[in-house]
């Protein structure tokens, strides 16, 4: 199955409702081959619904950062899949490195966000992802193992156009240290084979993103690795140049 590759751009906590709103407009307005490569943004709640407005009648996916797994309730301070849905978005970050390690989130959590999302039917851009530590103890694999299938346990089957999977190794988030091509390979390989065992021949077609310090420099090298589908994006996509350079990059180097 061929697979369109993906570039989402995760703002986490940046970026006002007008810079936001003004941020995708100015890329709106770039040419970008939009046949060849999924633009994805994920601002913050706050901006949801004016960059949803912002960018109607285009193909630019809009993202959230997270959601509760409950649809509603007596949860101060969070949002849920149907609130989301009704904004107009697309797409949920879940189990993102930093929600598992700031703010606790469990690999059980996960899984109910998963399918609250899927049900809700969003597409969910579930993160996995090891440790420095788990790399240093040899143990990269299971980790990943573990974390896929927790967070995907209780699923039947699995449908490529409606799962997006990112593996982000924690320690090169924000520390401008991106992981080598060969550890990229392996890692989005073996995330294929557990997926395969899980759901057989159709999880071919589940998009893997890369994440951690990918950059203008990097982009290129990167997206002609083995089984990396495109890329989730932190601070490089908050530069208008440098997420529209590694788009058009996605777009020349990517083999499918
Ligand atoms: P950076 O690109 O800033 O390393 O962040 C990656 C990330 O966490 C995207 O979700």
């Amino acid at each position: 199955m061929k697979i369109k590759p993906i570039v989402a751009g995760n703002w986490k906590m940046h970026k006002s409702l007008s810079e936001g709103v003004s941020f995708v407009g100015k890329i709106r307005n770039r040419i970008l081959d939009k046949e060849k490569v999924k633009v994805i943004f994920c601002p913050p709640f706050n901006s949801l619904f004016s960059i949803v407005e912002a960018l109607d009648g285009s193909s630019f996916g809009v993202g959230a950062q997270n959601a509760h797994h409950e649809q509603q309730g007596a949860f101060t301070g969070e949002i849920s899949v149907d609130m989301l849905k009704s904004m107009g978005v697309q797409y949920v970050i879940i189990g993102h490195s930093e929600r598992r390690h700031i703010f606790g989130e469990t690999d059980e959590w996960i899984n109910q966000k998963i399918h609250a999302v899927l049900n809700g039917e969003l597409i969910p851009i579930f993160c996995i992802g090891e440790t420095l530590e788990d790399r240093q103890m040899n143990q990269t694999t299971e980790v990943l193992l573990h974390q896929i299938k927790l967070g995907l346990g209780g699923l039947d089957s699995i449908d490529p156009k409606k799962m997006i999977i990112a593996y982000e190794p924690v320690w090169a988030i924000g520390t401008g240290e991106t992981a080598t091509n060969d550890q990229v390979a392996e890692a989005h390989g073996n995330v294929k084979t557990i997926l395969g065992e899980m759901f057989g021949d159709i999880s071919k077609g589940v998009p893997i993103l890369y994440g951690g310090s990918v950059n203008e420099k990097n982009g290129a090298e990167l997206i002609k690795t083995d089984d990396v589908d495109g890329f989730l994006i932190g601070g490089a996509s908050l530069k208008e140049d440098s997420f529209c350079s590694i788009i058009e990059q996605v777009t020349t180097y990517y083999r499918g």
